[in-house]
């Protein structure tokens, strides 16, 4: 296996890959799910992020989503977003950012090949599948009454990939993945699957880097780990590559 002398170092060949979670969102003031004791926002997973609780209770899964479009429409992007966004401008397409939250804080920072693969806070689609391609939405529920139909008759639904349903965009992150050379990994338990194991399809010559401040579940798969907050941490990691095209 080849390790760089400064394994952080993007060379003009390389290609990155990168991962990010409900950390590079933290110090935007966005609550990461596992610091919350089991709840998320102070409810049960399975009472606002499963498809049986959208087929029992539609508008409490709304009300949910709403306070939490409410919530990313207030924040702003970090430092973490924006040394990501300043990479990609720096190699182009030699960058690929597969992100699991659903905030638009990395499109707002300026990333612009990037997927959503748990979906996206501001996108509807219809609950039923009629064809209507997803849309832009930043519409709010409260009630069942008020919840928007499709012109099929259908509901309409958060784009969001809740347990249970499959994530989104995989041939093209399974792609992305086998030509990477370089995987940072940021702000993410590896807890959650498919994405945990994103860092074991990754080749045994690929440079595999975590950013957080605390060991995910799947440390031992990473070349090194940067432990401590991606805001502060990233922005130094990126620009030590000095490799501006
Ligand atoms: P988690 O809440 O599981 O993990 C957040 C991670 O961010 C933890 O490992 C923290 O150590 C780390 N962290 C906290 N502050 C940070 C900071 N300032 N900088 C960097 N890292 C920091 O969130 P995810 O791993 O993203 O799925 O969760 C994965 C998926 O589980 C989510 O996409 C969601 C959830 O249930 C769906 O919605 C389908």
């Amino acid at each position: 296996m080849t390790v760089k002398a400064d394994p952080t170092q993007i060379d003009a060949q390389d290609r990155v890959f990168v991962l990010t979670g409900a950390g590079v969102s933290a110090e935007s003031g966005l609550k990461t799910f596992r610091d919350q004791g089991g709840l998320w926002e102070g409810h049960r997973v399975e009472d606002v992020a499963t498809p049986e609780a959208w087929e029992e209770d539609a508008a409490r899964v709304w009300r949910f989503y709403s306070e939490r479009r409410k919530g990313a429409e207030k924040a702003e992007p970090n430092a973490a977003h924006r040394a990501l966004a300043e990479l990609e401008a720096a190699i182009g397409d030699r960058f690929f950012l597969c992100t699991q939250n659903v905030d638009d804080l990395h499109e707002r920072a300026g990333s612009q090949r990037l997927v959503h693969m748990h979906g996206e806070l501001f996108v509807s689609r219809c609950e039923d599948a009629c064809g209507r391609a997803p849309f832009a939405d930043r519409a709010r529920y409260a009630t069942e009454d008020a919840i928007a139909r499709c012109a099929c008759g259908g509901r309409i639904r958060p784009h969001i990939v809740w347990f249970g349903e499959i994530p989104l965009e995989m041939e093209r992150i399974e792609r992305e993945i086998a030509r990477s050379t370089v995987m940072l990994v940021v702000g993410t338990s590896g807890a959650v699957y498919p994405a945990a194991n994103f860092v074991r399809w990754a080749g045994p010559q690929v440079r595999k880097y975590y950013i957080g401040p605390e060991e995910p579940v799947n440390a031992h798969a990473f070349t090194r780990l940067v432990l401590g907050n991606a805001g502060e941490v990233l922005p130094g990691l990126i620009q030590a590559t000095g490799n501006r095209e």
